[in-house]
């Protein structure tokens, strides 16, 4: 009987599902739309409910493509810092509060003050930042006492969904790195920190290895999911390690450019290592004693996406992607004078600015619908320079970037990645992404392979290579300059902005 390994990516737009036959290829995918609502602006929230029927939706689906009622392990992978709370009866307490809601900037404040910038450093790594967990547990203290008192469990998407699926509560290290509460270093718990936020340790989750079992499906899960009762969960990742465990980004030396709702570079590192000014998140990887360094786009697809839907009439379906991205490829790079900047939910790398906000630049008469097309384009790939700009003094020395993300598809938006970048841009089959690690993840956790490294030298080859162009790289060059200069000339504004806003 041929085995297969199911891998699952709760995202923030879907849940996606990857049935991987004992060859490593794709048999079966399906993915199940997922609703953000913004209750209000900055805020950004879910039901874990939904990430549990997308779940369900897409595994089914993406097993009937295969033809399998059976697979030999299933790991999973998620968005990142998201919180779920539960009360004692594991009941979500209320919508979860995602990675791109920015509404905890006092929270973090709190916690600086507390902790102090080195205490940070030192602890857990990472500075306070919106997006992370621990300010939204602080918010949710804050402004919702009588839900937080009723909190017993924190859980990130892809953990809640495990939660159902094993009926037991666990994360793992790639996870808990993003919740400011985790010592990234020694892989544990911070205790100091935890104390000095005054924070329950109870309700965090044991964490267990990224590529070990946590557990066994329950027969109410097995029946939800149409899969047999028993069959083990592995740890998985969070959705950028998963992945770059997806597209071979395991060892120092590799570097993956992701662009699906936020984008991110990231690059793996054999030891612990911290930015000095922490504007790069140093996290752990899904593979033991395995860490990386990543900068963050908070809005990346995310900014494509918005821009295609605000080009549409209210009951008319937005232009198909391939339709807009052939008109920004008659515009020359560079997009003749036009500069956007994609802080469209506040940027997290370079700038740690919740107020920053989208902007387009030196629009004029001539400039067609391409042109503002190809800025938003050329603003996620110069965000994703930023952050590669801040990561090569760290000791990134990466000659070429492995592509993954929805964005990546796209044939024009990698050349641009690689002209603008000025490495070649790759792309590894049978697939780069979350959905795939997690399913290398389950086939190294159920005993398949005795390492990721060897999943990954077995079931990953090489597809495609772009090499960046002179001309491109040059017109590049310039237009990056003046999208650099944009932000520190609009900072003052967008905090002004910021304190005008109307009471919510
Ligand atoms: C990473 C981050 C995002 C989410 C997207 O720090 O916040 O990339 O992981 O799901």
């Amino acid at each position: 009987m041929p085995q297969h390994y199911l891998g699952i990516d709760v995202g923030t737009t879907a849940v996606k599902a990857l049935v991987v036959d004992e060859r490593g290829s794709v048999v079966g995918e399906a993915e199940s739309p997922l609703e953000v609502s913004v209750p209000r602006p900055g805020w950004a929230e879910q039901n874990p409910s939904d990430w549990w029927q997308g779940t369900v939706n897409a595994v089914r689906a993406a097993c009937a493509q295969a033809g399998i009622r059976d697979v030999e392990s299933i790991g999973l992978s998620g968005q990142m810092h998201s919180l779920a709370l539960l009360d004692e009866a594991d009941r979500s307490l209320r919508p979860a509060i995602l990675w791109n809601d920015v509404r905890t900037t006092a929270q973090c404040r709190i916690i600086t003050d507390r902790v102090g910038e080195a205490g940070l450093r030192r602890l857990v790594g990472n500075p306070a930042l919106e997006g992370f967990t621990a300010p939204k547990l602080l918010w949710m203290r804050d402004e919702e006492p009588s839900l937080y008192d009723r909190a017993r469990t924190l859980l990130m998407p892809k953990d809640y969904v495990r939660l159902l699926m094993i009926g037991e509560k666990a994360t793992e290290p790639s996870d808990a790195a993003g919740t400011l509460l985790f010592d990234v270093r020694q892989s544990r718990w911070s205790e100091e920190m935890i104390a000095a936020l005054k924070l329950d340790p109870a309700i965090l989750p044991p964490v267990r290895d990224s590529a070990g079992v946590t557990g066994r499906l329950t027969a109410s899960a097995a029946e939800a999911l149409g899969l047999a009762r028993g069959t083990s969960v592995v740890g998985g990742g969070a959705d950028n390690a998963a992945a770059a465990v997806g597209s071979g980004v395991v060892e120092q030396g590799a570097m993956q450019t992701s662009v699906g709702t936020s984008g991110a570079v990231v690059a793996p590192i054999g030891r612990h290592r911290v930015d000095p000014g922490m504007r790069i998140h140093s996290f752990n990887h899904a593979i033991a004693d395995t860490w990386y360094l990543m900068g963050v786009v908070l809005s990346a697809g995310a900014a494509l996406d918005w821009f295609r839907r605000t080009l549409s009439a209210p009951n008319e379906s937005p232009p198909p992607y391939d339709d807009l991205i052939a008109e920004a490829a008659g515009v020359p790079p560079g997009s003749d004078g036009l500069t956007f900047l994609p802080y469209l939910t506040g940027e997290r790398t370079p700038h740690a600015d919740s107020n920053a906000r989208g902007v387009f630049s030196g629009m004029h008469t001539g400039h067609q619908r391409g042109h503002l097309v190809r800025a938003v384009m050329e603003g996620v790939v110069f965000a994703l320079r930023d952050s590669l700009e801040l990561m090569r003094p760290l000791g990134v020395y990466a000659t070429e970037a492995v592509a993954v993300g929805g964005g990546a598809r796209s044939d024009f938006w990698r050349r641009m990645q690689a002209a603008a970048l000025g490495v070649p841009v790759v792309t590894v089959a049978p697939r780069g992404g979350a959905p795939y690690g997690a399913a290398i993840l389950a086939a190294v956790g159920s005993g398949g392979f005795a390492s990721v490294e060897e999943a990954c030298r077995a079931w990953l080859r090489p597809l495609d290579r772009i090499e960046p162009s002179a001309t491109a790289s040059a017109a590049y060059g310039e237009a990056y300059e003046r999208y650099r200069k944009l932000y520190p000339r609009l900072k003052s504004h967008f905090a002004e902005q910021a304190q005008d806003k109307p009471p919510e």
